[in-house]
C-alpha cells in the first residue's frame, strides 16, 4: 500500500461548560462532543523523506502552522520514521470556525499514517500523540458522541445521538480561540448547566429542547468580538430553529433538529441574505 485515503469530520458542541482556569493557562472543561457529516478528504502518499502538504484551500498554511503537518512529524520522530509522507487536504470544513477542521485533520493523519506504515501504534499511544497536538485531537480519533473533560481529552463515550440535521452558519470574521478563552477569564459568566441531566437526554435518546439547559459558556463571550454571531442566531431562532447555538469558541452558529423541519432549512438556506456567510445542511454522524 502506498497511498490512502481517511475522511477527517468536523464536530460541534452540544454543550460546553468551564470549571476552572488551571495551573498552565488552559482550561478544565465539560462539554459533549458530536462529529458531523460535513468532512475534509486526507490523502496520504509514501514519499522518500520528509513532509509535504498540499491543499485546495488558498489560505491553509502548508508548513508547521498546519495540525496536519504536526501531526505527522510527530509520527515520524515517535517511531523514528525513515520514510516521508505527503498530505493532501482537500478542505471541506471552514477554518477557524469552531468545527475542529484543523484538529480532525491532524488526528487523520495519525490515523492514517499508523496503518499506511503499518507502525502498529496502540489506541493509548495515538490518543498521546494527539493530544501533543491540541485539546480536540484526541476526540477526533474516534468520533462519535463523547463527553469530554479535562482540556478535552478525557473522553467517555455515550450512546451515539439519534440522527438529527444539523445546519452550519458561519459569518467571515475569524476568531482568536486563546483570545476567547483569555476574555472569558475576565467575564463572570454566571451560568448553571445541568450536565448530568443533559447526558441522560442522551443516553435515554430523549428528544433535545433547548429550555433544558444547552449551553456554550464560550457563546457570550465570542459574542462581544463578533457581533454577527448573534445576529445569525437571531435570524435562525426567528425562523423557528429552537434549538441554536455556537459551536466551540466560535464563530460558527449551528441549529440541530430532526426530520420535520428539513424544508425550512433548505428555504432558508436558498434565501439567506448575507452573501457572505458560509452555510451548509449536514447531519450528525456516527460510526457504529
Ligand atoms: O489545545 P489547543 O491548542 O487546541 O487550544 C487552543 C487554545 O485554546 C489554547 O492556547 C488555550 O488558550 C485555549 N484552551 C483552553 N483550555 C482548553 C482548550 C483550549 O484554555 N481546555
Amino acid at each position: 500500500m502506498n497511498e490512502l485515503t481517511v475522511n477527517a469530520y468536523a464536530k460541534i458542541n452540544l454543550f460546553l461548560d468551564i470549571k476552572n482556569r488551571r495551573e498552565d493557562g488552559y482550561h478544565n472543561l465539560e462539554m459533549v462532543m458530536q462529529s458531523i457529516a460535513l468532512h475534509d478528504t486526507i490523502t496520504l502518499y509514501k514519499i522518500e523523506k520528509g513532509i509535504e502538504i498540499e491543499t485546495n484551500h488558498k489560505k491553509l498554511p502548508t508548513g508547521e502552522d498546519n495540525l496536519a503537518y504536526k501531526a505527522a512529524q510527530e509520527i515520524i520522530k515517535k517511531v523514528n520514521l525513515d520514510e516521508g509522507v505527503k498530505i493532501f487536504i482537500d478542505k471541506k470544513i471552514p477554518i477557524a470556525a469552531g468545527l475542529a477542521g484543523g484538529s480532525t485533520d491532524a488526528a487523520s493523519v495519525i490515523k492514517g499514517m499508523n496503518k499506511l506504515f503499518d507502525l502498529n501504534l496502540d489506541q493509548e499511544e495515538l490518543h498521546s500523540i494527539a493530544f501533543k497536538i491540541g485539546s480536540d485531537v484526541p476526540f477526533c480519533l474516534e468520533g462519535g458522541t463523547a463527553f469530554a473533560t479535562k482540556r478535552g481529552e478525557k473522553l467517555r463515550y455515550l450512546t451515539p445521538l439519534k440522527k438529527h440535521n444539523v445546519l452550519l452558519i458561519k459569518p467571515p470574521e475569524m476568531v482568536s480561540t486563546k483570545k476567547v478563552y483569555t476574555l472569558y477569564d475576565e467575564y463572570n459568566i454566571d451560568r448553571i448547566i445541568p450536565v448530568k441531566k443533559l447526558i441522560q437526554i442522551i443516553e435515554n435518546n430523549e428528544n433535545m429542547r433547548i429550555e433544558d439547559g444547552w449551553f456554550n459558556v464560550l457563546e457570550p463571550v465570542t459574542k462581544k468580538l463578533v457581533s454577527d454571531v448573534e445576529v445569525i442566531k437571531e435570524k435562525l431562532i426567528n425562523q423557528g430553529f429552537k434549538f441554536t447555538m455556537m459551536t466551540g469558541s466560535g464563530p460558527t452558529v449551528f441549529s440541530i433538529f430532526e426530520n420535520e423541519d428539513i424544508n425550512l432549512a433548505k428555504n432558508l438556506i436558498k434565501n439567506w441574505p448575507r452573501a457572505n456567510d458560509f452555510i451548509i445542511l449536514t447531519e450528525t454522524k456516527n460510526f457504529n
